[in-house]
């Protein structure tokens, strides 16, 4: 098979013993064509990363020229132009005093990046038993073993326990199940939020360093948050002195129709991590961007952050990420978002009419569609019914149909969508026809 090399991830290998994996071959737009030259709708950008569409010779362009004229070179105790300016530029861009910028090279580098600085500001500010972590249940925040220690996925950490001790999970912002359904959204974005603050009671305010919060939580199927709820998180790590991380790397670049998920919600993070759409995928960077407050230990005598990665501000993936925010500011791309995004949920909301489908959530270019067995109980599918309408039919079902999306049961089953930035009403439409078509014959194989 044409995987016998190739050690895919995430994948059951199984699945391809006897029949060959796809084959994406090229992009264009929101499409992407595969091996026999069949179009798909690119209902995922990749993975949450191809914002501005894929066949952007734009990008391409900046990418060899800056090869051409340097292809390497490290930001340790050097600078390059390309880091220096995006640095700049996206210090200008993200939220209030967000303004000193650590490249990485993806997300998982960011998150752990991130935890490294706020255990090494505490222990530099007299409060060294600040270490601890708390994240979200169901929340995924990357895979390398600090990222991995922060995610909330029981099913991804078991094989690799140990992990580094000093993470704990608190409720996510599911609306749709929280446990006291007479809650409003905000009584329940009030307790969701107030479950931090038990939290930090609990493990002992001196020795917890940091909240990761994605602006929507992805893993589960997109919780946005109630209104109120970052406000109050942030009131809490305040009043704690707990830095709140707002790991941003699906949610920024456009994702919800800004720069930063922060500021579509209107809260101050101490640390934004952030990746994926900052070069629109079209080579890899990510970034810990950090508060002034955060770097001012840093910043006299010996003292230093002692981390580093020896491609993190590559020269080509800073060109890319320039030239990636030249297009979102000449298109106009997070206002189109703004515009488009009640449309588009318009048209998902229309799948509401079957009896598979329990919740739509989301917001900008980024929804999850919730499936379940009894629409009015909200009783959820067994394992077995998952693994059999999950695995067995629906993702393939759906790219059948020319729509590449994801069905994901990391929590309850769901189906997401996060198409590129630049898909208009078409695109909406096309979305709900397949998963009309498709949901209505998978509720016929429960
Ligand atoms: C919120 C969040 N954080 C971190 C990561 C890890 O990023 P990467 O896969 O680039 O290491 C991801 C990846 O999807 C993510 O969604």
């Amino acid at each position: 098979m044409n995987t016998e090399h190739l050690w895919m991830h995430f994948t059951r290998m199984s699945a391809y013993a006897d029949t060959p994996a796809p084959v994406i071959e090229r992009g264009d737009g929101p499409y992407v064509f595969d091996s026999t030259g069949r179009r798909y709708l690119d209902g995922l950008s990749g993975l949450f990363v191809v914002q501005v569409g894929h066949g952007r010779s734009e990008l391409a362009e900046a990418a060899a020229k800056q090869a051409g004229e340097l292809a390497y070179f490290p930001i340790w105790s050097y600078a390059h132009p390309k880091a220096l300016e995006l640095a700049a530029r996206l210090a200008h861009l993200a939220p209030g005093d967000l303004n000193k910028v650590f490249f990485t090279t993806g997300g998982s580098e960011a998150v752990e990046s991130a935890w490294k600085l706020a255990r090494s500001y505490f222990r530099h500010t007299g409060k060294p038993l600040k270490h601890k972590v708390i994240s979200r249940a169901i929340a995924y925040h990357g895979t390398s073993m600090g990222a991995l220690s922060i995610t909330g996925l029981p099913v991804l950490k078991q094989d690799f326990e140990p992990l580094i001790p000093s993470t704990l999970r608190v409720p996510n912002t599911n609306y749709y199940r929280r446990p006291d359904q007479r809650q409003t959204p905000e009584e329940f974005g009030r307790w969701a939020a107030d479950r931090i603050a038990e939290a930090i009671e609990f493990e002992g305010p001196d020795t917890v360093a940091a909240v990761y919060l994605e602006p929507v939580q992805n893993a589960g199927g997109c919780f946005p948050a109630p209104p109120g709820y970052f406000q109050r998180v942030r009131e809490i790590c305040d009043e704690y002195d707990v830095l709140l991380v707002s790991d941003e790397v699906i949610c920024a670049f456009g994702r919800l129709g800004e720069f930063f998920g922060a500021t579509r919600y209107d809260y101050q993070p101490d640390i934004v991590t952030c990746a994926k759409g900052m070069t629109s995928g079209y080579v890899p960077l990510g970034a810990m961007i950090a508060s002034d407050r955060l770097a001012e230990p840093f910043q006299h005598g010996t003292s230093w952050f002692a981390h580093g990665i020896t491609y993190g501000g590559h020269p080509v993936g800073a060109a890319v990420a320039l030239a990636n925010l030249d297009i979102f500011e000449r298109e106009g791309l997070n206002a189109h978002v703004r515009e488009n995004s009640p449309l588009f949920r318009s048209y998902l909301d229309r799948l509401l009419d079957l009896p598979i489908v329990g919740d739509v959530r989301g917001d900008g270019y980024f929804f999850g569609i919730e499936l379940v067995k009894d629409k009015h109980t909200r009783e959820t599918f067994s394992d077995e019914e998952s693994e059999r309408l999950l695995r067995g039919f629906l993702s393939k079902a759906l790219f059948e149909a020319g729509l590449y999306c994801r069905a994901d049961d990391r929590g309850d089953p769901v189906v997401q969508l996060a198409p590129p930035l630049i898909c208009t009403e078409e695109h909406f439409a096309f979305m709900e026809q397949v998963l009309r078509d498709v949901l209505t014959e998978a509720w016929t194989r429960i």
